[in-house]
């Protein structure tokens, strides 16, 4: 793993998320949220960020594929798993590891939008703006970030990496 270069370290990550919480924390004071979870990529994001998040809070996991086993996105998306709870009248926020081309965000935004959620937002821990296709944007951020593939944190290359505790740069 020495060719990975570190991009953000765990203690910068820790610092972000932390803000990160806060600011849900406050936007949604008194209200419950649903923190939905996009497989397999946020699921470190999200471990870490609902401890942030001093609201009364649920879980709901959606999968779907996009890149295959390649760094190009195929332009495709398929649904692999939906979410198990109902949506409607709820506090949704997406969480996302990475927008890039902004097609996987564009879509699920457009299914959970047919639930109609009370509200919805989207937490991505990275954005590489550089990189979008669709207009879609984060309403929470962690780091904009070049248009560079990473790993770690929950991100892969080929399914490896995805436990590296910093955010690393595959040359
Ligand atoms: P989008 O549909 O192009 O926005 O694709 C977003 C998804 O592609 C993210 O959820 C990631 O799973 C994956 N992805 C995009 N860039 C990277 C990267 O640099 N490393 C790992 N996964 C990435
Ligand atoms: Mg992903």
């Amino acid at each position: 793993m020495s060719e990975l270069k570190v991009l953000f370290s765990r203690e910068q990550i820790a610092a972000r998320v932390a803000e990160m919480g806060r600011q849900i924390t406050e936007d949604f004071t008194g209200e419950s949220v649903v923190l939905v979870g996009v497989l397999k990529g946020a699921a470190i994001f999200l471990s870490d960020l609902s401890r942030q998040i001093e609201l009364d809070a649920t879980f709901d996991f959606i999968s779907v594929s996009s890149y295959g086993n390649q760094k190009q996105n195929s332009g495709e998306v398929k649904l692999l798993k939906d979410v198990d709870q109902s949506m409607e009248g709820r506090n949704v926020i997406l969480v996302e590891d990475i927008l890039d081309t902004g097609l996987t965000m564009s879509y699920l935004k457009q299914m959970i939008l047919a639930h109609h959620p009370k509200t919805f937002k989207i937490a991505a821990l990275l954005d590489k703006k550089c990189c979008r296709l669709q207009p879609i944007f984060a309403d929470y951020t962690g780091f904009e970030i070049p248009n560079e593939f990473v790993v770690g944190y929950g991100m892969d290359y080929a399914e490896r990496y995805r436990n590296l505790a910093d955010i690393c740069i595959v040359p």
